[in-house]
């Protein structure tokens, strides 16, 4: 319901301190995450977050299809109505998804024949539109998800393979005839640049609107990684679209990295979201922007791509990361209306806890009189031309992480401000990264989930690597478990576990590596059942 409610949000001045979405509202964009049904019922921390600083959401996975009609004609909404009524209860906008998708549908469905098939899309888009078309909060729905190969052609699904492209209008008729006021969207990934794909969809879009279908907006996914740059033409890419006449948004933003996460990979993301955010607000069209989760602790990354994770905006404990700061300063972006006037310069970093790979930095806090106030610090290292952003703090003291050993640093810190003003360079700390493990070493470890079952799983092979210029006689790795799981049995290596933190040194046979040389060992571990995580990052010294 409520076609316009988009375009038309009031636009009041927000404080500068305010959650996400009160300054998203300020500027009549929606600010958005998607949520899943299981922490949202069992923890506190996950639902005070989603609803003080979301004015939208998006099920995870509560409205497909396989939740929502597993077996023909039976239908369960009770996962989707859990995120309705929460975003009733917060005042927040929901938008569905998805009606029409190549996954998580079931096989009933993947089976049918041609008539029956549409039969089916008629019956189940009716059914799911219909039950929310009355309800203020819906407002919104990804009618078909993900109908491109990368090249541009059309995907060749069990949809297309059946039904040839008409489902696609099919789909979008039946869903503007189950609620009219509804806003209706195409979406799909790897289309935020333009390419191939993102071409082809302009192309479908135009003249799937030539010919009177109704479809009023395109989603873009917006699953991104930091090792594979970001898309400088998201907002020229946004702006054509635009011009067809449609509404665009930005649906399923994460931007994950190789794990470990360090400070540096924390900043190089946190530019990342800024440039996201950025390029909605300058589109008029842009209605929003929408957060594929919110915490490190959910989020499909780790389990679907091996090696990497941290593609939020709040860590796995709930804390707000650089990410979160750079959404909140992009869209409070201008909030002192004004203001020109950077911050006071930093006083000179002291450093402590100096290890082979990290260092942690204090300095004296710097102050804001321009009106949009301090939002934070960035830490900078002194390279000639060019310094490296080494992290981001909210806070006077940062622990810079992902170091080169036996290096020596020279960093100086910049102050912040809402409207983006950056102080002059505080005066530089320098120090010295200690010598790494004894053999010249450095060394990496990477661990594959094998198998994994309802409660527990097998991670086989964890490879440990010795990247260093001379061998090495011995090697630990260190990872940590997900909250709930423990170890259950261990081979080709010694495992201690304190906490959820569990320290693997090499057995007794394969200690030794030569330069490029490595072992693997492995593990398994029980969890609670139900719960899909895996640990993701492993650290080697
Ligand atoms: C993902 C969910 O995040 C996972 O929990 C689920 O196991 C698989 O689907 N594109 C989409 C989303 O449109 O629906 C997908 O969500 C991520 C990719």
């Amino acid at each position: 319901m409520g076609l316009l409610a988009t375009f038309l949000l009031p636009t009041v001045p927000a404080e500068a301190s305010a959650p996400l979405r009160t300054h998203a509202a300020s500027k009549g964009k929606f600010i958005g995450a998607a949520l899943a049904t299981s922490p949202l019922s069992n923890e506190t921390a996950y639902r005070n977050i989603a609803a003080t600083e979301f004015n939208q959401i998006t099920a995870e996975n509560a409205m497909k299809w396989d939740a929502t009609e597993p077996n023909q004609n039976q239908f369960n909404f009770s996962g989707a109505d859990a995120i309705v009524n929460f975003a009733t209860q917060n005042n927040q906008q929901v938008h569905g998804h998805t009606l029409i998708w190549h996954q998580q549908t079931p096989g009933w469905v993947q089976g049918l024949g041609a008539s029956a098939m549409r039969s089916a899309i008629q019956n189940h888009i009716s059914q799911v539109v219909g039950r929310y078309a009355d309800n203020p909060a819906v407002v919104s729905w990804d009618v078909v998800n993900e109908v491109f190969e990368e090249n541009g052609s059309m995907r060749s699904s069990f949809w297309y393979n059946t039904l040839g492209q008409s489902y696609i209008a099919d789909a979008f008729r039946a869903a503007r005839a189950a609620d009219p006021d509804a806003r209706l969207c195409i979406n799909d990934y790897n289309v935020e640049g333009i390419n191939a794909k993102s071409t082809a969809m302009y192309n479908l879009v135009s003249s799937l609107r030539q010919q009177g279908v109704p479809v009023d907006c395109v989603g873009f996914q917006g699953h991104l990684a930091i090792q594979y740059g970001f898309p400088n033409d998201l907002q020229q890419n946004l702006e054509r679209f635009a011009a067809l006449g449609v509404q665009v948004r930005i649906t399923e933003l994460d931007i994950r990295m190789q794990m470990p996460r360090n400070s540096s990979k924390d900043a190089t993301q946190a530019t990342y979201y800024r440039n996201v955010i950025n390029a909605c607000l300058a589109v008029t069209a842009c209605a929003g922007v929408t957060i594929w989760g919110f915490t490190d602790k959910y989020s499909w990354v780790p389990d679907t791509f091996g090696g990497e994770g941290a593609a939020l905006i709040y860590d796995e404990n709930y804390q707000q990361k650089a990410s979160y700061t750079a959404v909140h300063d992009a869209l409070a972006g201008g909030t002192g209306g004004n203001d020109t006037t950077p911050p006071t310069t930093p006083g000179t970093p002291t450093s402590s806890n100096v290890t082979s790979n990290s260092a942690t930095l204090s300095w004296s806090a710097s102050t804001d009189s321009g009106g949009s106030g301090l939002a934070g610090y960035n830490v900078y290292r002194e390279q000639g031309a060019t310094d490296t952003l080494l992290g981001q703090s909210t806070t006077a003291s940062i622990n810079l992480t992902g170091l080169t050993p036996d290096t020596q640093y020279q960093v100086y810190v910049r102050a912040r401000d809402g409207a983006g003003n950056l102080s002059g360079n505080s005066p530089a700390v320098t120090f010295t990264t200690s010598e790494g493990p004894v053999g010249g070493g450095g060394c990496t470890a990477t661990g594959t989930v094998q198998t994994q079952w309802q409660n527990g799983y097998v991670v086989q092979p964890v490879t440990v690597t010795n990247t260093g210029t001379s061998a090495v006689n011995g090697w630990t790795v260190t990872f940590t478990l997900p909250s709930g799981h423990t170890l259950a049995g261990s081979w080709n290596a010694s495992l201690t576990v304190s906490g959820q933190t569990v320290t693997a040194r090499n057995a007794g046979y394969n200690g030794n590596l030569a330069p490029n040389a490595s072992t693997t060992f492995g593990f398994q571990v029980n969890r609670p059942n139900g719960n899909t995580q895996t640990p993701s990052g492993y650290t080697c010294a």
